[in-house]
């Protein structure tokens, strides 16, 4: 029987991790810790929360007493930890919550699995999620590889690197079973509409203008959520203690192509004259410090662990988009309320 703790697991990723793991293994026990912030719902779990191996815990990564009972009370063999602070924007109005999130409640963690797995370390597991933004921007050309030097530009990713670096100090120094993955840009169903993909579609469906930061120039490396969650699944249980893996799909976009590709699939699903949503596009003031482009070389995990993307990514897109549209109540329940305020914010002056 394995416990495993999964943190995060009420936010975009994490919800696919944890319904992955919750069906896949019905032997083993998933707690979902989460903090439910304005990223965590609940309702993205809606269709495993009655399974008897599941049970959601609610509570802050960060609070040193809170952590340490409940790894006293549940005696985890393992954590796959995916809660964080996760949105470039908000990290530079907001750098301190990223650090506490991202840093402090890593260390904690950390640390409190340290103590509590001591002389069991053969048998535990700290596996911790993070982003290829840890490598910093690329030029016209090249690849992150799991060697690339760290060099983050966001407050985000300054402290995702803050974390990955106390996970590797954590193995160095005292020996933890830590594995570490960085992974591309994600898309799919369940993921917040501050992000860029469904942002734009919620935006276009609505008839909205759809923001593109500076000229659109800037690229991503995306990757279909669920395939994340698969590679996440096999790293867990095959990877090295101490090792880390690159996850990606080779799919690069320039932001402003990708956005006429949705505009191109909304007209078509929408029944709209070719070329309307387009007319949406509005160019805004450019992200402070935006990294131009991402993109993963994740030739060991294909090596090593036989992993490669199950879909194209216009297969993704067209499932994503036909989930957004399938699933207008989620999308407004989650752009109610506190959703505006912070698009009122961030949008109204650029
Ligand atoms: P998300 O913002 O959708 O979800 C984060 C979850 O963490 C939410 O459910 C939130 O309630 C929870 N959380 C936040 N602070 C917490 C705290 N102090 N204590 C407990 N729970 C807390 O994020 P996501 O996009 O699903 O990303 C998950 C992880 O994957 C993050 O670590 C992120 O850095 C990493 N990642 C994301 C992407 C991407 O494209 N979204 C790519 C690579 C890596
Ligand atoms: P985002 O989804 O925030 O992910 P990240 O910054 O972590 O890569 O943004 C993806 C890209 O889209 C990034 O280059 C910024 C850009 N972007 C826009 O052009 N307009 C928007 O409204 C948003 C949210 C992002």
């Amino acid at each position: 029987m394995k416990k495993i703790i999964i943190t995060g697991g009420a936010g975009f990723i994490g919800s696919h991790v944890v319904r992955r793991f919750v069906k896949n293994y019905p032997h083993y026990h998933i707690i979902n810790l989460d903090k439910l912030t304005y990223a965590g719902n609940l309702a993205n779990l809606r269709d495993i929360e009655h399974n008897s191996n599941y049970r959601f815990v609610k509570g802050d990564i960060v609070d040193i007493e809170f952590i340490n009972k409940l790894f006293e009370a549940e005696k985890p063999d393992a954590i796959i930890h995916l809660a964080a602070e996760s949105h470039v924007d908000r990290s530079i109005s907001n750098p301190l919550d990223f650090v506490m999130t991202n840093v402090v409640g890593t260390v904690n963690l950390l640390n409190t699995a340290r103590h509590h797995w001591r002389g069991n370390y053969d048998k535990t597991r700290f596996y911790h999620v993070s982003t290829d933004e840890v490598y910093g921007s690329l030029g016209e050309t090249g690849m992150f590889t799991e060697q690339t030097a760290y060099d983050p530009h966001s407050p985000y990713s300054a402290s995702k690197a803050g974390s990955d670096h106390f996970v590797r100090a954590y193995h160095d120094t005292y020996g933890l079973n830590t594995v570490i993955s960085n992974c591309s840009n994600n898309y799919g169903s369940y993921h917040f509409p501050e992000k860029l993909i469904p942002l734009a579609i919620n935006n276009i469906k609505q008839n909205k203008p759809v923001p593109v930061y500076g000229k659109g120039e800037n690229v991503r490396d995306w990757l279909w959520v669920e395939d994340h969650a698969r590679a996440i699944d096999l790293i867990f249980h095959k990877a090295a203690a101490g090792s880390t893996y690159n996850i990606g799909g080779h799919n690069e976009w320039k932001n402003i192509d990708l956005i006429k590709l949705l505009c191109r699939i909304l007209d078509r699903k929408l029944g709209r004259v070719a070329g309307e949503s387009e007319k949406l596009i509005t160019f805004v003031t450019d992200r402070a410090g935006h990294d131009l482009r991402y993109a993963i070389d994740a030739t060991k995990l294909k090596q090593e662990l036989g992993w490669v993307p199950s879909i194209t990514f216009e297969e993704g897109l067209e499932k994503t988009v036909d989930w957004y549209l399938a699933n207008e109540d989620w999308l407004k329940d989650v752009t109610s309320g506190h959703y505006q305020q912070y698009y009122q914010e961030q949008y109204a002056n650029r």
